[in-house]
């Protein structure tokens, strides 16, 4: 039997006359006079191979009863097409019908809201805008890795159950195997000593803790991983399991930080609109016109960089009409950080050196006693997609800022023991995988560039 061809190859790499077997989805079957039309797509590229069979197949009469989404392996000749808008074509020799589909196939021709695919996710993959989503994504996945090899990071795997709640909030998933209608009980509450691991646990909400503990050994290190939040926020840009991207450098304070975030940002626009071109070509016009340009321009820029104290004078003195106060102090909502990079600045602008009161414990304390190194990535029609900090790194303030943030330091002592042997400045942030395929595809909603996305209410696929 002859080896399969991915329709990508036979369109790009194949001259007129090749006999070929490919196999792949009907996306159309136009049946004409002597002859069926099927628009075959198997995932490997957006363009779908246009099949012509003609009587002489054995089963042209099954073949002209196929359905849109049926699974076929087909073998033929390709050809010069006649057709306008395709180069070649392939003439089929034997249609095999793996899979057949009726008229009941959800992904019918005709264009489908997104919400409504949402409901469909078992089949949203093959439509051309997931299609592009989930090669984009794949893609820059790989990105990622090559970026941090290239410059001798360590990748590594941090745990996705853990005991400590790294940001001190309690936006954590329990992991338990105790029976929750009838836990062990010590003293009227439950006994977590008696639960697997013997104390309570939980799904890790960021690897940094463990990363850091990495990059105190190996320099140079990052985590690429699941992370879980409960945070019961509906909204378009938050899923309670996402994927996030963290480095840790040692010997890096927050400039250093910043500048790490700045090339690896451009590196992934970069990336996208170099290896993924065919696909950005269509979100350019069928989702987010203008969005090569944006991408363009950004992978070529140097982005801005504005103290806290100074993005809040100009909240302060800008004349929308914001529906969160804006006062220093206060943390930026997500309206204020869009005015700043959308209409203050116009493009990527790190914000620096918040106020302490607003972030968490382990983030280096400044001079000035008030604000912390801390810096976030604003970016156009996103808001913030890196979070990111250079670290506390003397262990008496750190002790300090933990018990002010009410985090028992008896709970992080493997953390604060770095503090005590070979300490020294350090630095890392997170880039949320997700956000960062949002900006590159313009997809608006997070649930839309994830496979199966899971937020409140929802776990279903
Ligand atoms: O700003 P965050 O909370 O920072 C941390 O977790 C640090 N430990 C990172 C570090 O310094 N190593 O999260 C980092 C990024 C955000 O900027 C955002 O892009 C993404 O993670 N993110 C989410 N993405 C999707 N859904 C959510 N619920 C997210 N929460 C954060
Ligand atoms: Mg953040």
């Amino acid at each position: 039997m002859r080896k399969r061809t991915k329709i990508k190859e036979a369109l790009a790499g194949f001259p007129a006359g090749v006999e070929l077997r490919v196999a792949g989805w009907a996306r159309s079957v136009r049946v004409g006079k002597e002859v069926v039309f099927i628009a075959l797509n198997d995932g490997s590229c957006m363009a779908n191979l246009q099949v012509v069979v003609e009587p002489g197949v054995a089963n042209y009469d099954e073949v002209c009863r196929l359905g849109t989404g049926a699974a076929l392996i087909i073998e033929g000749r390709l050809v010069e097409s006649p057709a306008a808008g395709q180069k070649l074509e392939l003439r089929a020799e034997r249609v095999e019908i793996t899979g057949p589909a009726d008229e009941e196939y959800p992904m019918q021709k005709k264009r489908h809201g997104f919400e409504y695919l949402r409901t469909v996710a078992h089949l949203r993959p093959r439509t051309n805008t997931f299609g592009a989503v989930f090669r984009v994504r794949s893609s820059l996945a790989q990105a990622v890795h090559r970026f941090f090899a290239e410059r001798g990071f360590l990748y590594v795997h941090t745990p996705i159950i853990t005991a400590n709640d790294c940001e001190g909030a309690g936006e954590l998933f329990r992991v338990t195997t105790l029976d929750p209608a009838n836990p062990p009980l010590a003293e009227d509450s439950v006994d977590f000593d008696q639960d697997f691991f013997g104390q309570q646990t939980g799904l890790t909400v960021s690897g940094q803790l463990e990363g850091e503990l990495f990059a105190l050994a190996f320099s140079d290190i990052y985590t690429f991983g699941p992370t879980f939040r409960a945070e019961n926020s509906n909204t378009a840009r938050h899923a309670a399991e996402f994927w996030m991207i963290e480095p840790e450098m040692a010997f890096a304070d927050l400039m250093t930080d910043a500048a790490l975030a700045e090339d690896f940002f451009r590196f992934l626009c970069r990336h996208a609109l170099d290896t993924c071109r065919e696909d950005m070509e269509f979100f350019n016009s069928q989702i987010d016109k203008g969005l090569i340009e944006r991408i363009e321009k950004v992978a070529e820029s140097r982005f801005a960089v504005m103290e806290y104290t100074e993005a809040v004078k100009e909240l302060q003195k800008a004349r929308t009409v914001f529906e969160f106060p804006v006062e220093w102090g206060l943390d930026l909502q997500s309206e204020h950080e869009r005015y700043i990079t959308e209409q203050v600045v116009g493009g990527p602008v790190f914000i620096i050196n918040y106020p302490k009161e607003i972030k968490a414990f382990y983030m280096r304390m400044n001079d000035d006693g008030r604000t912390v190194a801390a810096m976030d990535l604003l970016v156009p029609k996103v808001g913030e997609i890196i979070g990111g900090s250079q670290r506390e790194e003397r262990q008496d303030l750190l002790t300090a800022r933990m018990k002010e943030a009410g985090i028992d330091p008896a709970g992080l002592w493997w953390y604060l023991e770095t503090r005590r042997w070979g300490s020294c400045p350090h630095a890392g942030f997170g880039l949320g995988f997700e956000r960062l395929i949002m900006y590159l595809t313009g997809m608006e909603n997070i649930r839309d560039v994830i496979p199966f996305p899971r937020t409140p209410r929802h776990a279903e696929f």
